[in-house]
């Protein structure tokens, strides 16, 4: 089995606060990997030890067969990213940026030029490419770093909550150019809250709670012949689902 992410053990504490607890991801090459849990559980943390932002506490990890520590630059070529917290250069225009980001990863002018009008038009941002970043939206900052992960054309992709701000019609077009990077063998490691989204695209899933994976697996098999969300609701809920409500909303006429 080739794996385009394997870690092993990996642990992150900040401070008092155990973010990530010996995890073990397996995610097999060409597969398109929803990682899920709740508010707090570790999701973003995971993915910024895996993409260099946070060192981990320990464990180890490997990226398309590398391992993280030892070859740090040699995955970053290799790999993409929107990271939770946009991470933008905001006093340059949208082609300005992506100039920029093309130039890091040592494309030819041309093909960075070529691949930044394809992205631009793709995303609905050629009338905004003029716009310095700063006068952007939230949605279209989104986009903006959807576009600067895409444009060396990544074997691997990170994608924390990109949906999140996006609109119908860009969240569609989204969507089948995700799917047809990991049709031809890229892998995409997502987090998102939306598990319709995740049922349609993800190919397996992994729960994580407390900073614990708790499932991990194709999305079949995870979900148990349930829907996707009656089984996440199930494994990390604590019954949380049977709380009576707030107080003051019980029974007043209004
Ligand atoms: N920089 C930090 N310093 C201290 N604690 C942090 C820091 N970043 C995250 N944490 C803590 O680590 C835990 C995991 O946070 P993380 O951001 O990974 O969760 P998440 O699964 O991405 O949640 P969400 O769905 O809300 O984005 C939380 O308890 C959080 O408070
Ligand atoms: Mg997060």
């Amino acid at each position: 089995m080739e794996y385009s992410i394997e870690t092993y053990g990996l642990n992150k504490t900040y401070e008092e606060v155990v973010a990530v607890k010996g995890l073990d991801l397996r995610v097999e090459k060409g597969c398109f990997y929803g990682f899920l849990g709740p508010n707090g559980a570790g999701k973003s943390t995971t993915i910024k030890m895996l993409t260099g932002i946070v060192p981990p506490t320990s464990g180890e990890a490997r990226l398309l067969g590398i391992p993280l520590t030892r070859q740090p630059l040699q995955i970053k070529r290799r790999i993409g990213v929107v990271p939770e917290d946009l991470c933008l250069f905001e006093n340059l225009t949208a082609r300005e940026y992506l100039a920029f980001v093309g130039r890091m990863y040592k494309l030819p002018a041309a093909v960075s030029l070529r691949r930044t009008e394809e992205l631009l038009e793709l995303l609905g941002l050629t009338d905004a490419r003029k716009t310095l970043i700063l006068e952007y939206s939230h949605g279209m900052k989104k986009k903006i770093s959807l576009a600067a992960a895409l444009i060396h054309d990544p074997d691997l992709l990170f994608l924390d909550e990109p949906f999140e701000g996006i609109d119908a019609v860009a969240s569609r077009t989204i969507k089948e150019v995700l799917q047809q990077m990991t049709a031809q063998g890229r892998t995409i490691f997502l987090t998102s809250h939306i598990l319709t989204i995740v049922e349609q695209l993800c190919t397996h899933v992994g729960i994580i709670h407390q900073g614990e994976l708790i499932a991990q697996g194709p999305i079949a098999e995870v979900a148990e012949g349930d829907t996707l969300e009656n089984r996440f609701v199930h494994i990390v809920g604590r019954g949380q689902t049977d709380v009576a409500g707030l107080s003051w909303l019980g029974g007043r006429a209004v």
